[in-house]
């Protein structure tokens, strides 16, 4: 609600800003005024723009919080299932029993993909990095369900939710089945979504009956909750963008999982194991962290963009980290190694001055390392987890009318320039 104005003069003209509260963080200055200024804002990396208002989560960077439709993240991921969390943020508020049944079960139905999709899999190299395979196969699901795609029958929106939340960890473990030669395993729907995925992932058809212990599943499901949002990040700012167009929402949340990819988002989990394997030891660690502070490198799965305290999600990823290395009795020297680090740049004054703490994606590898997880699939599995996010954030733009997104920009080519025959240009 605007309840102030902000004054700008511009080439001697004042406009009238108004300020916008939301109901926690800081207020907005609404710049729509400006459209007949003669100018743009300026924001590169929208470090101070808001696109959009929301109502799903919530980040304080510097108190270090972080709620789901007002639920403080650790209380989440300690007391409910990450389908729970899933359904607080789609619906706005936690299921009850009858909700919660409900949801759970449809999720069940669709756990299944097309047999017809296998196909797609195997047009893929069996090298294929599985991030390559899941910005492909998601967006192809937009080929199967015709009949459901009209983006604006809420019908159609929310049975696409639910397809999409309930094929992630069918299609994220086909890809690690396809890299490994091995058969895919079908979902087991006596078996929860944690379960289920690492059922699907590690099974096999002379091990039928393979069933992980409850640790593992739990920081699992940890893990899917940790990573399920956050608010107006890259990938979601690119799926609501592309949704902005009107275009469906597998091709929306495969443009998500390919800006997720990169390794200042989701590829973080990736780059820290590849990390630890360049420094080898904890004696190269000094070295290393010569190299850091020489901006040679980065630290990979340190330091935030919102969170300049600490990050709430690390927190809760650090106890777990600690439960799973106790429960498997893992003495690995990668994760020593992990550790020297973590004790080394937390005390160091080049990352205590620049605020830069580990990260969720820091422990979220050590852990999937932990439980035998492949590197390659780290990414994957973040994309699993963040997919209830980014349908959220589509149901949500899909809610209300909005308008496509359309940046401008700072021009700084070339002026009017005559055109010269090829023959001609020197
Ligand atoms: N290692 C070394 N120095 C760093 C790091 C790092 N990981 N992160 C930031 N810095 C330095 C940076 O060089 C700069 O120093 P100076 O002011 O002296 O030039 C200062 O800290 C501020 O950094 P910034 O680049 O302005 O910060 P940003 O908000 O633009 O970047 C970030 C945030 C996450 C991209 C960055 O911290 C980074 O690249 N971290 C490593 C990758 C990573 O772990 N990403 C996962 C983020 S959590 C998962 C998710 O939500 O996607």
């Amino acid at each position: 609600m605007a309840d102030t104005n902000a004054k700008l003069t511009v080439n001697g003209e004042e406009y009238e800003l108004p300020i916008i509260k939301g109901t926690l963080g800081r207020p907005v200055i609404d710049i729509a005024a400006l459209q007949d200024s003669g100018f743009w804002s300026y924001d590169p990396g929208f470090k101070v723009t808001a696109p959009v208002e929301s109502k799903i989560t919530y980040i304080d960077g510097g108190k270090g919080e972080l709620l789901h439709r007002g639920y403080p993240i650790d209380q989440l991921a300690n007391n409910a299932e990450y389908l729970e969390v899933a359904y607080a943020l789609i619906h706005g508020d936690l299921p009850n029993a009858e909700q919660k049944a409900d949801f759970f079960e449809k999720i069940r139905k669709h756990t299944g993909v097309h047999d017809q999709l296998r196909k797609f899999f195997e047009g893929f190299r069996r090298d294929a990095h599985p991030m390559a395979i899941m910005v492909g196969v998601v967006g192809a699901l937009s080929a199967f369900y015709h009949e459901d795609l009209d983006v604006s029958n809420e019908d159609h929106r929310e049975i696409t939710a639910i397809r999409l939340i309930a094929k992630m960890p069918t299609l994220a473990a086909m890809s690690y089945k396809y890299s490994q030669g091995e058969p895919f395993m079908y979902p087991r729907n006596d078996f929860n979504y944690a379960e289920n995925f690492l059922y699907m992932m590690f099974a096999t058809p002379a091990d039928i009956d393979y069933k992980t212990n409850d640790v593992i599943t739990r920081a699992m499901d940890k893990i899917f909750t940790l990573h399920a949002d956050h608010e107006q990040n890259a990938s979601t700012s690119t799926v609501r963008l592309a949704g902005s167009t009107g275009a469906n929402p597998y091709a929306c949340i495969a443009a998500g999982i390919a800006a997720l990819w990169g390794p200042s988002h989701g590829g973080a989990n990736e780059a820290v194991l590849e990390m630890l394997d360049e420094i080898g030891s904890v004696e190269n660690v000094p070295a290393f962290m010569e190299k850091v502070k020489s901006r040679e490198v980065k630290l990979m799965g340190f330091g935030h963009r919102v969170y300049k305290n600490f990050d709430p999600r690390a927190q809760v990823m650090k106890e777990t980290c600690d439960e799973v290395l106790a429960a498997l009795g893992i003495n690995d020297p990668k994760l020593e190694l992990a550790m020297a680090l973590e004790k080394i740049a937390l005390e160091d004054p080049f990352f205590v001055e620049r605020n830069l703490y580990p990260n969720v994606d820091f422990y979220s590898g050590i852990i999937l390392k932990a439980i035998g997880i492949p590197t390659s699939m780290f990414t994957v599995i973040f994309a699993l987890a963040r997919t209830s996010g980014w349908i959220s954030h589509w149901l949500e733009m899909h809610s209300a009318p909005f308008k496509i997104g359309r940046p401008r920009q700072l021009y700084t080519g070339e002026t009017h320039r005559d055109f010269v025959k090829v023959e001609n240009r020197k």
